[in-house]
């Protein structure tokens, strides 16, 4: 098969951990890079050898020579950077969130269809070695049909140091971490009905909501709670951890902080360790993100390869989406919100 060649677009503080993702992926590689601040395009093009280096993605789009551009850049520039992948007919990837709006997300999943291109959000939490492992457990039957689920991030972690921007939007937790969790409860427990939201803001210093508690209710029936925070402050940190717990007809399963996964059945409780793997560019404690933004570059490597679709393609995260705009919606109104209503 031939090595696919691709671009990327942003070379700021997460698309480091892309570009490592990028050189351990088989079947693809990354040939240009760009970046509109020239002091973050030397930086990253000399530690990853990149000589292609732009400032203007227009400019890189219009060179060309590349089969895939993976747009790695914070949400206003999304939609314009997707159209102009789009316009030469470049399959895109494009860091979460989606889109400012879920209008913008759903003309961007319409023209990525319209001009037959694939598209995936770079979706990568359900792909951390701790999530597949409890799809596997539930999976195998281990405990029945789930009926209850709680999806819960609580963590004291300084993110702001990292990214600054997270301190300055209007809304925070949920639109930047609490997307990944409501992915998560929508991967393991499947698509959601309706769901209501409370918000609290605890950190005087950020100007969006830093809490967030989320009650779902899924097709299957099912019943869960997302639950997020950035103002917990615990005896041992757990982030970047995403703590699981499920009750199902035949038996429960718990995966609890030290990557440590329980199932409880009839036949008994079963402990095993489901810690990442530490790549060799990985540090700790964010190596459970940075195994994850492997995997799903390798998924779209093999799909885009094999002319299949990316399980967090699109349309599909419109559906996760979805459930960030009912979140803020049902914290605004205190009502409950269906999103199907918001998916027409
Ligand atoms: N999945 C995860 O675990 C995870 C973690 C952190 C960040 N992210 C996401 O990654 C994205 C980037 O976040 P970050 O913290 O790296 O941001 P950042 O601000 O550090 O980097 C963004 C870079 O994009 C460049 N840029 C912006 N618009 C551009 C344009 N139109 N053309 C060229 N370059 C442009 C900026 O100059 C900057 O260098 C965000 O959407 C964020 O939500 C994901």
């Amino acid at each position: 098969m031939m090595e696919l060649r691709g671009a990327l677009i942003g070379c700021g503080f997460f698309a480091v951990n892309q570009m490592h993702g990028w050189r351990d992926v088989n079947g693809a590689s990354i040939v240009a890079i760009c970046d509109r601040d020239p002091e973050r395009l030397k930086l990253v093009g000399d530690q990853f050898g990149v000589d292609r280096r732009y400032t203007d993605a227009r400019q890189m789009f219009t060179n060309g020579g590349f089969d895939f551009v993976d747009i790695a850049t914070t949400v206003n520039s999304h939609r314009t950077l997707v159209e102009m992948a789009v316009a030469h007919k470049v399959p895109a990837i494009c860091q979460k969130p989606f889109a400012p709006t879920l209008a913008d997300a759903k003309a961007m999943v319409a023209a990525c269809e319209a001009a037959g291109i694939p598209l995936m959000i770079h979706e990568n939490f359900r792909w951390q070695t701790p999530i597949q492992a409890v799809r596997k457990a539930l999976d195998s039957g281990a405990i029945g049909a789930p009926f209850w689920g709680r999806f819960s991030f609580r963590s004291g972690y300084d993110v702001f140091s990292g990214q600054p921007y997270l301190a300055e939007g209007k809304r925070f937790i949920i639109e930047d971490l609490g997307i990944h969790t409501l992915d998560i409860a929508r991967y393991i427990l499947g698509d959601v009905t309706s769901l209501s939201a409370r918000t609290k803001r605890v950190n005087p210093k950020i100007r969006g909501e830093d809490v967030a508690t989320i009650l779902l209710d899924h097709n299957s029936g099912a019943t869960s709670i997302v639950d997020v925070s950035y103002a917990t402050r615990q005896s041992v940190e757990p982030f970047p951890e995403t703590l699981i717990e499920l009750d199902g007809t035949q038996g429960s399963l718990r995966l609890s902080q030290g990557y440590e996964l329980q199932v409880t059945n009839a036949e008994g409780a079963t402990n095993t360790d489901v810690a990442p793997i530490l790549l060799p560019w990985a540090s700790r404690p964010w190596h459970n993100i940075q195994e994850s933004v492997f995997a799903i570059q390798q998924h779209w490597a093999d799909c885009l390869g094999r002319q299949e679709e990316t399980c967090t393609s699109g349309a599909d995260n419109l559906k996760t989406f979805a459930l960030v705009e009912a979140a803020y919606e049902s914290a605004a109104s205190k009502a409950t919100v269906e999103i199907r209503t918001l998916l027409k």
